[in-house]
């Protein structure tokens, strides 16, 4: 049970974003994807529940090559995995149990489930809710009446609902401040070991990756630079991760200061 990249070549046009990516993320891990803007972080993401097909090479997951899947092969490999976006996402009209619910009627989590009472329903929010450490009293209050970072936790609650095996996480931290930014880490981490899920976050955040990650990959000019544990990425005297080390040093004597 794993997700697997072999030798994924992906160019828009004339520009080459993947140039023979090959990893492994084995059950149960975190694994942080790290690397510049526009390196080709979130493309790698869309691969794993087929947003985009590689033009060569194979993503696997869970020994399913996601590029030659149908409809219905998409569908299984979306069931299994979970995407956090950077926003919330959720919809303001709508209450807190309205919002994780949707996560429950998906023709996917309908699959899992079937369709379920409005007492079950409830009951599963509420599961789900508590995961994510959110009590039962947010229950009929509206996106806009609870804060950013309640917000990002219901959000998560909702990517909860259907049982995911697979937590993929599409910049979780950027642009929260550092106490919301650590509640989320600390989620992803918890979750991860509760659940047994396997994740892969991407991030810019060297500060987070070395907090919670079992291993950390670092994309660059189209290529894997580095796939290291962390205390291996920390000893790394490669310079762009030096430069992402650094500039996580200064922040966070910034923040002692
Ligand atoms: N559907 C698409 N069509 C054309 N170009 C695309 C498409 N998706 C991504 N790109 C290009 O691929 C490159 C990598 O994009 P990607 O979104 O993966 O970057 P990123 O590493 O996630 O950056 P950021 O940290 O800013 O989110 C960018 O140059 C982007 O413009
Ligand atoms: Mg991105």
């Amino acid at each position: 049970m794993s997700i697997r990249f072999e030798e994924v070549c992906k160019s828009f046009g004339p520009k080459t974003i993947l140039n023979q990516v090959s990893f492994e993320v084995p059950k149960g891990e975190i694994l942080f994807i790290l690397g510049k803007s526009g390196v080709g972080k979130s493309v790698t993401l869309k691969h794993i529940v087929g947003m985009l097909k590689p033009q060569s090479g194979r993503v696997w997951v869970d020994g399913s090559d996601v590029g030659a899947q149908d409809a219905i092969g998409i569908t299984a490999i979306r069931r299994k995995c979970g995407m956090v976006f950077q926003q919330p996402a959720l919809l303001d009209s709508l209450t807190v149990l309205e919002n994780v619910a949707f996560g429950l009627k998906t023709p996917q989590a309908k699959q899992v489930f079937g369709t379920l009472s409005e007492s079950e329903i409830r009951k599963t929010v509420v599961e789900k809710l508590a995961l994510v450490n959110l009590e039962d009293d947010i229950l009929h209050r509206r996106p806009p009446e609870i804060s950013y970072g309640m917000q990002k936790r219901v959000s998560l609650a909702r990517t909860l609902a259907p049982g995911p095996q697979y937590l993929l996480f599409d910049e979780p931290t950027t642009g929260l401040d550092p106490i919301t930014t650590n509640t989320v880490n600390d989620l992803i981490f918890d979750l991860s070991r509760k659940l047994q899920v396997t994740s892969i976050v991407v991030s810019h955040d060297m500060g987070c990756a070395l907090k919670i990650a079992d291993r950390i990959l670092v994309l660059d000019q189209a290529r894997v630079l580095s796939l290291a544990s962390v205390e291996e990425t920390r000893r790394s005297q490669v310079p762009l991760i030096r430069d992402f080390l650094r500039e996580t040093l200064e922040s966070e004597n910034r923040g002692h200061a």
